[in-house]
């Protein structure tokens, strides 16, 4: 009997989570933003740890923070016109310093010279340019005097004797970390995303309380959608990987700076939520020096593969201390955007199209429409293999061009494939319109190669 209910209860976990991700699943592009008093160092999110900076000698950073050109208007509209559908901000991050106005603090922007609720901002900005919101939050604080600090695994004081710390008032920052998220979901409006991070050895589950954590967020907004981190971080497979998840197990599982090779499915093989986040160069606070970027056609490409494996992308912007968005980082979305606006149909709302990877590139799809993402060009017609007197219809995405179906002179040794191409003869070869990726539109039989 008892056995029984379980696995309703698991049943109706799952279910519940279809339901909420719906909107997730769809949107497969998000913008994600790693901003704080980081920005001054410029030396990455992570400094405080890495160099083993006091709260004392990073106080220069909060007495600094001044972000004139903060206008995050003109980051929405960044996003949206890369064809992102949704964005997560750091309200806080590892060092414990707050974007938001927050009852439970002064470690925040409202009291630097900035004096703003940066976090409000962000929020109003992006919902009116019709994105979904969400915010990261760190479960680290190296800046709260009860969070674990000497002997911990990466606080910056971990070797610092003087920190040692009495685990009994570890409840303390549970209460103050419980209290904030409260604060989030209650002073905000609709949040459509939390993103938690992160979980490390004993710091994880019950650790943080997460069950009270999760019914308090639940019943105060049951539709939103988050992370997997309360119980890991980006480094380990968790019980959303599987058919029975903790309650805290969050609603997607959330690789990092990789794109799962088999995308993720649990052990039934049912796929499972999952968002990679990336950053664009290589690392997610503003690093002034950090110039290796990626290439719009990477991200591009990158983009579709996640999404020809069920996936999402989230992709990292680190502004300056001045609140700008770094110069290349728009170069590269103004790209994405030239493309998703002519190719954005082939991402949202699509997903695996339970067909191999083909040798050229990439498939996505939704229902009977097969997208052929063609980053390579080929010798002769264009192969889809297994699809012959499967292709009702081809197009060129970006334009409505016809495509020419057929199975030329050189392609008649292979009768169990259809052929397309740009032109005729349907026999020669043919540049690529787009060398970033080719997106073709093929109208496919009723289930053709889901069959069974
Ligand atoms: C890591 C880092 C963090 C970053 C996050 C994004 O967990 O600690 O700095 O915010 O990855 O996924």
């Amino acid at each position: 009997m008892s056995q029984k209910k379980e696995a309703k209860t698991v049943a109706s976990l799952i279910e519940q989570r279809l339901e909420r991700t719906k909107w997730f699943l769809e949107d497969r592009f998000g913008m994600f933003i790693h901003w704080g008093l980081y920005a001054i160092p410029a030396r990455g999110e992570w400094v405080r740890s890495i160099e083993k900076i006091s709260v004392e000698d990073y106080q220069v950073y909060f007495d600094q923070f001044d972000p004139q050109r903060y206008n995050p208007r003109e980051w929405a509209k960044a996003a949206k016109d890369a064809g992102m559908k949704y964005a997560v901000l750091t309200a806080k991050h590892h060092d414990g310093f707050c974007l938001f106005d927050s009852q439970l603090t002064d470690y925040k922007s409202t009291n630097t010279k900035a004096g703003r609720d940066l976090v409000r901002e962000f929020l109003e900005a992006f919902r009116s340019e019709g994105l979904k919101v969400g915010l990261y939050y760190s479960l680290i604080d190296w800046h709260h005097p009860d969070y674990p600090a000497y002997g911990d695994q990466i606080h910056p004081m971990r070797e610092n004797e003087k920190y040692k710390r009495d685990p009994l008032h570890f409840d303390r920052y549970l209460t103050y970390m419980h209290g904030q998220v409260r604060e989030l979901l209650t002073n905000y409006g609709k949040l459509d995303m939390m993103w938690f991070d992160f979980s490390y050895g004993e710091m994880s589950g019950e650790k943080w309380q997460a069950t009270k954590l999760i019914e308090m967020m639940r019943s105060l907004q049951p539709h939103i959608v988050i992370d997997n981190r309360l119980e890991v971080n980006g480094e380990r497979s968790s019980s959303v990987y599987s058919s029975n998840p903790q309650l805290y197990a969050g609603d997607f599982a959330s690789p990092e700076q990789i794109i799962p090779p088999q995308g993720i499915t649990d052990e039934a093989g049912n796929s499972i939520p999952w968002e990679a986040c990336v950053t664009l160069n290589n690392n997610w606070g503003y690093v002034a020096a950090d110039a290796t970027y990626k290439s719009a056609r990477t991200i591009i490409r990158k983009l579709v593969e996640c999404v020809s494996k069920n996936g999402n992308l989230l992709l990292n912007v680190g502004p300056d201390a001045q609140g700008e968005i770094p110069r290349p980082s728009l170069q590269i979305l103004e790209e994405v955007g030239r493309w998703m606006q002519r190719n954005g149909e082939s991402i949202y709302g699509c997903g695996q199209a339970d067909l191999p990877k083909p040798d050229w590139g990439r498939y996505t799809r939704k229902g009977n429409t097969l997208y052929a993402h063609i980053f390579e060009e080929s010798i002769g017609p264009i192969n889809l293999s297994g699809l012959a007197g499967k292709v009702k219809q081809a197009r060129t995405l970006a334009d409505g061009a016809e495509l020419f179906v057929s199975l030329p002179w050189n392609a008649k040794l292979y009768p169990n494939d259809a052929f397309i191409n740009f032109a005729k003869p349907e026999s020669y070869s043919y540049p690529l319109p787009d060398s970033n990726d080719t997106v073709v539109e093929l109208i496919l039989e009723d289930n053709a190669g889901r069959e069974q």
